[in-house]
This record gives C-alpha cells, structure tokens and sequence, in this order.
C-alpha cells in the first residue's frame, strides 16, 4: 500500500509501484484533468506538483510518491491563482483546443509562483516543457503577462 497526500487528503493506493502517477491520478482517483499527450516527458499535458515542484506525471512511478503531497489541476482550481490566470486566458485567448490547458495552467502557476513578473523571456522559458498546437504560444504568453499583472501580490503568497 502506498500512502501519499492528494490535494490535501491522504490517500492510499495499491496500484504496483511502478504504475505511473498518471495512471493512478486517471484512473484510480478519477482525476482526469491531468492529461497525458506523448507519454514521454515531452509535452507538459500531464503536469501536477510534487511537493511544490512542477512534474511531469508521466514519468514518474507511484511507488516514488509515497509520503509526497501531489497537487492536480482539480485542486488548483479552488485558488485564487487559478481565477486569475483562467480569465486571463479567457481575455487573451489563450484557450484553443484545451488539450494542453491543464498542463499549460500548472505550468503558469508554476513559473509565477517562483517569478511573479517574470519578462517575456522568462515566460517563454517557463512554459518551454509545455508542448501547445494550436496556439503557437503568443496568446499563452499574453495571458500569462496579463496574470502577472492581475495577480500582483497574490503570486507572492504561500
Ligand atoms: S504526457 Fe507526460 S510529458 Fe507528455
Ligand atoms: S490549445 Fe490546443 S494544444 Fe494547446
């Protein structure tokens, strides 16, 4: 049995230890926001946090996440950082297909949370592990400028 936190709750699982966090989050917790593209550590459509740190889920076996506290999507949109860069998204049109939207939010918060006004560079740099077809980034970029913006001081907090 594996024991973990997710978004705030312990939990257990007895999915093989190296069953990918992925598969448990999809499949035993029904979290499906958490999405899987390439499978590979490409893309950034699988991305959660472990223990704070943005992780491609993907890659990582459930047997390595015992005792760690991992976050998804699902609880990242009970925040207030979440408000901010969902409008934000909405105003900039950073939204096309949604696939990578999950992943791409994680991200986002990710970079802020660590670099509240970050330049365009460090923008760019901070969804570089973020893969997105549809929107050839620009729009992303812009919606992450304008919740820089409409975030200030609530990125700084912990
Ligand atoms: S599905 Fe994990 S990085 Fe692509
Ligand atoms: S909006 Fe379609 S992959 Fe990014």
């Amino acid at each position: 049995m594996i024991k973990f936190t997710l978004n705030g709750r312990v939990v257990e699982t007895k999915a093989p230890a190296t069953m990918r966090l992925l598969d448990v989050l999809r499949e035993e917790f029904n979290l499906i926001g958490t999405k899987e593209g390439c499978g590979e550590g490409e893309c950034g459509a699988c991305s959660v946090f472990v223990n704070n740190q943005l992780q491609n889920s993907c890659l990582i076996p459930i047997g390595s996440i015992a005792g760690a506290e991992v976050q998804t999507i699902e609880n990242l949109i009970e925040t207030e950082r979440f408000k901010i860069l969902d409008e934000s998204y909405s105003i900039a049109g950073g939204v096309q297909c949604g696939f990578c939207i999950p992943g791409m939010i994680m991200a986002s918060a990710a970079l802020l949370s660590n670099n509240p006004q970050p330049s365009e560079a460090e923008i760019r740099e901070g969804i570089s592990g973020n893969l997105c077809r549809c929107t050839g980034y620009n729009m992303i970029v812009d919606a992450i400028k304008l919740a820089a913006k409409k975030g200030d001081g609530v990125w700084q907090k912990k």
